[in-house]
């Protein structure tokens, strides 16, 4: 019997993990069968795009439509430290795609829907070290909040109608394809950048900040292990939590000083300080192992050692050949 192809639908192609997921979705699905979305057009054209404002159901609908999307991944959202400026539109946007990407895969057949969480949905009365899955969950930003809701809604469309939805509560992610924009675990990302360049770092958060994090690879790998998952094996109807690594901005300067020994960063603390104190430390992720077998591979050294040879020759002069 001849496999039914799957039709791919990313929302927030160009957004941190969008732009790194895409090109082993399109390798494992095909390129014609990928199809991107984002608010604005990518930097490089890649493959199939359109521009789309998730916000709007019938522009989200015309899409799935259009293309007999049967798999969703929405990896839109505004991030902790950006919802903080704007509560309310931070909410607006985080909760009308959801409700909107959730309602339309239920009311089109989608067969499966990947929606994100964070470790941002936990506050000050989870555990802050091996924080567990089923935790109080009282968060201290607009997105964690929303986070919250999105997990609740996710449960609630696979309990009342069935819809296959699965997520992830995402530590912080670091990447060298693109800038994460917004986030309380961003500094994770930059002091790569400014390491490399040969500059100092002000890092926004203490020396001291435990932080639960996760490289790309590990992030996109968990990502896909969780959707080729047997339904039967899927425990979880809000969000797994997810581990990778825990560290502090002074143990990832000790790390990167293993490459660069005159690097230094600066502490200067501001808002997001408060944001990261709320968040766990370390986190427990046995349910994950248990439900799919998920399994880390790259520690703080080895991260490091692969964010550095992957942006050198970024910021290497272009040599010309003539
Ligand atoms: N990396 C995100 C943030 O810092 C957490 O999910 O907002």
């Amino acid at each position: 019997m001849a496999m039914k192809r799957e039709s791919i639908l990313v929302i927030g192609a160009n957004g941190q993990i969008g732009t790194a997921l895409l090109p082993l979705l399109r390798t494992q699905f095909g390129q014609s069968h990928v199809i991107a979305t984002d608010l604005r057009q990518p930097q490089s054209d890649q493959g199939l795009f359109e521009l789309l404002d998730a916000t709007k159901p019938d522009a989200l609908t015309d899409v799935v439509r259009r293309y007999r999307i049967t798999q969703i991944y929405h990896l839109a959202a505004v991030l902790s430290a950006k919802g903080e400026s704007d509560p309310i539109w931070a909410w607006n946007l985080n909760m009308q795609t959801v409700l909107n990407v959730l309602e339309v895969a239920r009311l089109h057949k989608v067969k499966k829907v990947f929606i994100p969480s964070s470790i941002a949905a936990f506050g000050e009365h989870a555990p802050k070290y091996d924080t567990p899955q089923m935790a109080f969950l009282d968060p201290a930003t607009v997105y964690g909040i929303s986070k919250v809701a999105t997990e609740n809604w996710s449960m609630y469309y696979h309990k009342r109608y069935g819809l296959d939805v699965r997520s992830l509560r995402y530590p912080g992610v670091i990447s060298y394809q693109s800038m994460p924009g917004g986030g309380t675990t961003d500094y994770a990302v930059s002091i790569y950048h400014e390491a490399v360049q040969g500059h100092n770092f002000e890092c926004f958060l203490s020396a001291d900040t435990l932080l639960p994090m996760i490289y790309m690879d590990d992030a996109l790998r968990a990502t896909l292990e969780l959707m080729d998952a047997p339904e039967a094996n899927i425990s979880v109807r809000t969000s797994y939590n997810l581990a990778g690594m825990s560290f502090t901005p002074a143990e990832l300067t000790k790390a990167i000083q293993v490459h660069f020994p005159d690097f230094v960063t600066e502490y200067k603390p501001d808002f997001r300080q408060a944001i990261a104190d709320s968040w766990p430390k370390t986190i427990d992720d046995s349910v994950a192992q248990q439900d799919w077998g998920w399994k880390p591979a790259f520690d703080l050294p080895r991260m490091t050692q692969e964010m550095i040879t992957n942006l050198t020759p970024v910021y290497q002069p272009l040599v010309s050949t003539l």
